[in-house]
């Protein structure tokens, strides 16, 4: 469904109105496209306190496509102006390393292009004493607050980390159009986990950034339309042989997305006792990443919801993401090396009226990505995430009544719904070989939506 008001805003009496009237000025996002793979721009690289990251850190950055400056560079050379900071703070211990931080943002904000990036580099919480564990904290609350002021379709990041080499993945993907509706989100990352081949013909991660997953079979389940589509086909981009499970009812669309994909259609009911074991069967040389995105809502009040509304959402939304977990986990059909990602939801964070089921459901896939996550990766090298759409424009959100879809569109701080494309990018980085660091993280996709923690 078209959004008729960022179309408007977009136009010159548009802007000049939505200005006068002082309302929300969304701007059009730029999304990653083969014709512009990334930003335009320089790649400004500063930092507050003693940085603790490098050499890595400059050397990743380095390899991410854009010209690192360390001063805005002066027209004509930068005539496209800033496309991204990276502010490392991972070595702010106090206040007034926090002053750094103000010194060295609040001269080139400013300088930063539409759809430009802010990304800030911060320590674990837990790495030193109360100060430094203050001033870390209070890069969250900075960013966040920075996301939201920011405009013009730019977006803010927080990435917690000891080694920039287990970082880059990370940072290509908040460093380029790909992660254009992810925004005031803090992201933590482990050490690295080994990247596992997954079979003798596999490259060794990262081998070929423009298609990471050449030679690894990629499922998503829920894959025949919506935001399963796109991911299907996002990870198919990236090289992936996908596997497009849906229900029967739907075998129709699951085999037109996956032939156009050059992948397989697998119709089976995502509820099935036995679907795990069925997956299995299907694919007897195993897969490498498992995408639970297959959801429903049945909404209605507590008071009104029979338990009838309330099983199926939890059966479908958890239950059924619980059972094929366990199940190809144990039987090893999800390879070492292996990603899981789960789709949560910021109603699930957020809560939402007339949404106790589904918001409990996906409430319960954060608790189980965050609980599996260390386990799976230490028993079976598999890492578990999830994505926490908020408002997608999709069929699902185009039947929401008109009043509640225009508030859903504009609250949040890029003023606009994201698009399935926009879940589809997320996913594809926590499915990357080279995310072995970023595990049992929910990543919302909401363009920092004002609902939700
Ligand atoms: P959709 O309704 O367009 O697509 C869902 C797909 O899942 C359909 O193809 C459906 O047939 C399939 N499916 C449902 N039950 C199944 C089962 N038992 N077995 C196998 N497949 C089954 O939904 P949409 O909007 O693409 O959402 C995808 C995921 O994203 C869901 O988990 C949803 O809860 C979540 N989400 C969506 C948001 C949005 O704004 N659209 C916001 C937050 C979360």
């Amino acid at each position: 469904m078209a959004d008729r008001y960022l179309s408007f805003t977009g136009t010159a009496p548009g802007r000049f109105l939505s200005r006068r009237l002082g309302l929300p000025q969304p701007a059009a996002l730029r999304r990653w496209s083969p014709q512009r793979p990334s930003l335009d721009g320089a790649l400004l690289r500063l930092t507050a306190g003693k940085s603790e990251l490098d050499p890595g850190l400059a050397s990743v950055l380095s390899r991410t496509g854009l010209e690192v400056a360390e001063a805005v560079p002066a027209a004509p050379a930068g005539a496209l102006g800033v496309a991204a900071v990276v502010l490392d703070a991972s070595g702010v211990r106090d206040v007034d390393g926090l002053g750094e931080v103000h010194a060295a943002l609040h001269p080139v904000v400013r300088s930063v292009a539409a759809s430009g990036r802010v990304v800030v580099l911060g320590a674990p919480l837990d790495a030193g004493d109360h100060h430094q564990a203050a001033a870390q904290q209070a890069l969250e609350g900075f960013t966040r607050s920075l996301g939201k002021e920011i405009g013009r379709g730019r977006t803010v990041n927080l990435v917690r980390l000891t080694d920039a080499s287990a970082a880059e993945s990370t940072l290509r993907f908040l460093l380029s159009p790909r992660s254009a509706y992810v925004s005031g989100q803090v992201i933590h990352l482990g050490a690295d986990a080994p990247t596992v081949p997954t079979a003798p013909t596999v490259p060794t991660a990262p081998g070929d950034w423009g298609r990471p997953l050449a030679g690894r079979t990629a499922l998503v389940t829920g894959g025949a339309r919506g935001i399963g589509e796109a991911v299907a086909e996002t990870l198919a981009r990236d090289g992936a042989h996908v596997v497009v499970l849906d229900v029967p009812a739907a075998e129709a669309d699951a085999r037109r997305v996956a032939e156009r994909l050059g992948g397989t259609a697998l119709p089976l009911d995502i509820t099935a006792a036995d679907a795990g074991e069925r997956i299995a069967a299907a694919l007897p040389d195993g897969l490498d990443v498992l995408i639970h995105n297959a959801g429903i809502t049945r909404d209605r009040r507590l008071v009104n919801m029979p338990a009838e509304r309330w099983g199926s959402v939890l059966e479908v939304n958890l239950a059924s993401v619980l059972r094929t977990t366990d199940a190809l986990l144990a039987s090893g059909a999800l390879r070492r090396g292996g990603r899981i990602v789960a789709t949560a939801s910021i109603a699930g964070l957020a809560g939402n009226a007339g949404q106790t089921n589904y918001g409990a459901s996906k409430a319960g896939v954060a608790g189980m990505v965050r609980a599996l996550a260390p386990r799976a990766l230490a028993e079976h090298g598999v890492t578990v995430n999830a994505v926490a759409p908020g408002f997608i424009e999709t069929k699902m959100t185009a039947a929401v009544p008109l009043f509640i879809r225009e508030a859903g569109r504009r609250m949040n701080s890029l003023a606009q719904g994201g698009l399935p494309v926009d879940v589809a990018e997320t996913t594809a980085w926590l499915a990357h070989p080279a995310s072995g660091a970023v595990n049992g993280q929910v990543v919302r996709v909401c363009g920092q939506s004002l609902l939700g923690a």
